[in-house]
């Protein structure tokens, strides 16, 4: 199968591509910056995915991650919004093997928090999921969602090769652990390639950080029970 990736240089993109590629899938991916790897079923092409006329012609896509991406950029809404528009109009249009498409949000999506531009370009993002994945759901085509919480690339070097930032978010992360690129690998895989039956949905996959963090504000000598 045809799978499309784009960040495929960047830490997570990367790893979905060497991912794809152990499977024995034909990985096309798309990048600002040259590849990051090499294999005889790898095709890499540099673009923009910003200008939709750069981006390149490739046959029957059957997987479409939609993974490109920057954080305070001083253009979130052009890589991370706009960039994810324009490739994925472009790759489903005429994609009659099209399987899945699958879009990397962020939990800032969600909680609203972080950089004020890239929380506004994931929640767009989001929106532009469900919207996809109404127009797809008739070709029996899967679309959904990652919203990651912190993930182990050097996208964020400045917090995790500092030791107070560090200590600060695992103080708020009730797992006391970031995911890792493969991990985010393992959930690509499972929601282009197994998953069958969920569309439209934007998963939360934050080691328990908006969700686990106990808000219930109660008088102590009060017995919960
Ligand atoms: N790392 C995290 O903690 C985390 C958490 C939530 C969401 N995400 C999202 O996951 C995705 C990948 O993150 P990462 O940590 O691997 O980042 P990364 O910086 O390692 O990789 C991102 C890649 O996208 C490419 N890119 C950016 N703008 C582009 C453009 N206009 N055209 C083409 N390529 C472009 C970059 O060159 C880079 O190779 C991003 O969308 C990011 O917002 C990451």
């Amino acid at each position: 199968m045809n799978i499309v990736i784009t960040g495929a240089s960047g830490g997570i993109g990367a790893a979905a591509v060497r991912r794809f590629l152990a499977l024995g899938h034909d990985v096309f991916g798309i990048d600002l910056a040259p590849a990051a790897v090499v294999h005889p079923r790898y095709r890499h092409f540099i673009a923009d995915i910003r200008d939709a006329a750069s981006l390149p012609e490739i046959p029957d896509v059957g997987v479409l991650f939609n993974n490109a991406g920057t954080q305070n950029s001083g253009d979130d809404i052009g890589n991370n919004l706009t960039g994810a528009i324009n490739v994925t109009e472009k790759y489903i249009a005429d994609a009659p093997s099209l399987r899945s498409v699958l879009f990397n949000a962020s939990a800032s999506a969600v909680s609203g928090q972080e950089f004020p531009l890239y929380a506004a370009s994931k929640a767009g993002v989001v929106g532009y999921m469900k919207n996809t994945a109404i127009r797809l759901a008739p070709r029996g085509v899967t679309c959904n969602a990652l919203s990651l919480g912190g993930v182990l690339t050097s996208s964020n070097d400045p917090v995790t090769s500092d030791p107070a930032s560090w200590e600060k978010i695992m103080a708020v992360t009730p797992l006391k652990k970031w995911m890792t690129a493969d991990e985010v690998a393992d959930w690509v895989v499972f929601l282009t390639l197994e998953n069958r039956s969920m569309s439209g949905q934007n998963l939360l996959i934050d080691n328990g950080e908006r969700d686990l963090n106990p808000t219930f504000v109660w008088p102590e000598e009060s017995p919960l029970f």
